[in-house]
């Protein structure tokens, strides 16, 4: 058997033109919905993401302004910053590129953001809303992975589902979103003893460590479905993800690329975030 792709680049164009759509309509009313980034320092992969940020909002309708400090910016002065945009009516989502300068406390950072305006999911309160299932704003990567299984018409209720990693970015966060659905869930980690006795009882697996090869085909079941959350470097500099995709895919029934599989859902999520914040601010 061959598992099916799970295309995230077919996937998230779907979800920019129903973002653009929907942009359109807040504009017709109005409303310029505006995502405003903070990049602190000089970090050349942090400029990159910030970029393209920038330029996928704009291709869907959205504003969004790169603000770039250097990298020796008080953290009173970036709270400052960030508590003048929670004010400014006109900005609906706020995001600080991570990681920041040694000197500041990121965690205060994020929590000084409005939860009304954050848009990765990061602050505390996103994380609450989530927990106990009320409105509030997904960190993009697991809210990503979760498009990608409505987008195979996957019930997850009474299902299986193994996450590996536990961060609070994506491992913590995509466990509650499956929990939401129904599935039975087991979250693994660097001291998880038998990783492999439990991937092999899943039906959904969820690799999201940020190292190669952690999943590899003798550790799936026949037809479960994979997502590769990883974004990993081979011995020749290729990108890849934490499973072996080349051997579990002989096994799984469903499989995410790398890249083109997560990723692109990451950054679309972000859109749908960031209009979703206009919406709400404009109900
Ligand atoms: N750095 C790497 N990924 C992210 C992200 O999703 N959000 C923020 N704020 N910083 C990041």
């Amino acid at each position: 058997m061959t598992a099916h792709l799970i295309d995230g680049n077919d996937l998230s164009r779907k979800i920019r033109a129903e973002v653009a759509h929907r942009t359109a309509a807040l504009k017709a009313r109005g409303v310029e919905p505006k995502l405003h980034i903070i990049l602190v320092g000089e970090d050349p992969a942090s400029q990159v993401y910030t970029k393209h940020k920038v330029k996928d909002s704009t291709e869907t309708g959205l504003q969004a302004t790169l603000e770039t400090c250097p990298a020796d910016l008080s953290e009173g002065a970036l709270l400052d910053r960030i508590r003048a945009l929670n004010a400014d009516p006109l900005v609906h989502g706020i995001l600080v590129q991570l990681p920041l300068p040694k000197h500041m406390d990121t965690q205060k950072v994020i929590e000084t953001i409005s939860p009304a305006k954050d848009v990765d999911g990061f602050h505390v309160a996103s994380a609450g809303a989530l927990m106990v299932g009320q409105p509030g704003f997904w960190p993009c990567t697991p809210y990503g992975c979760m498009k990608m299984l409505e987008s195979i018409g996957y019930d997850l209720r009474g299902k299986h589902a193994v996450v590996i990693g536990r961060s609070n970015i994506v491992g913590k966060p995509m466990a509650l979103m499956l929990l939401q659905k129904n599935a039975t869930v087991t979250i693994c980690h660097s001291a998880t003893a038998d990783l492999a006795a439990l991937t092999r009882q899943a039906d959904v697996i969820v690799a999201a460590v940020g190292k190669r090869n952690v999943l590899t085909a003798d550790m799936v079941k026949p037809g479960a479905v994979v997502i590769d959350v990883g974004m990993n470097r081979n011995d020749e500099g290729k990108l890849c993800g934490d499973v072996d995709f080349d051997g579990v895919r002989q096994v799984a029934g469903w499989i995410t690329p790398v890249p083109g599989g997560v990723g692109p859902m990451t950054r679309a999520m972000l859109l749908v975030n960031t209009l979703e914040a206009a919406e709400r601010a404009n109900a």
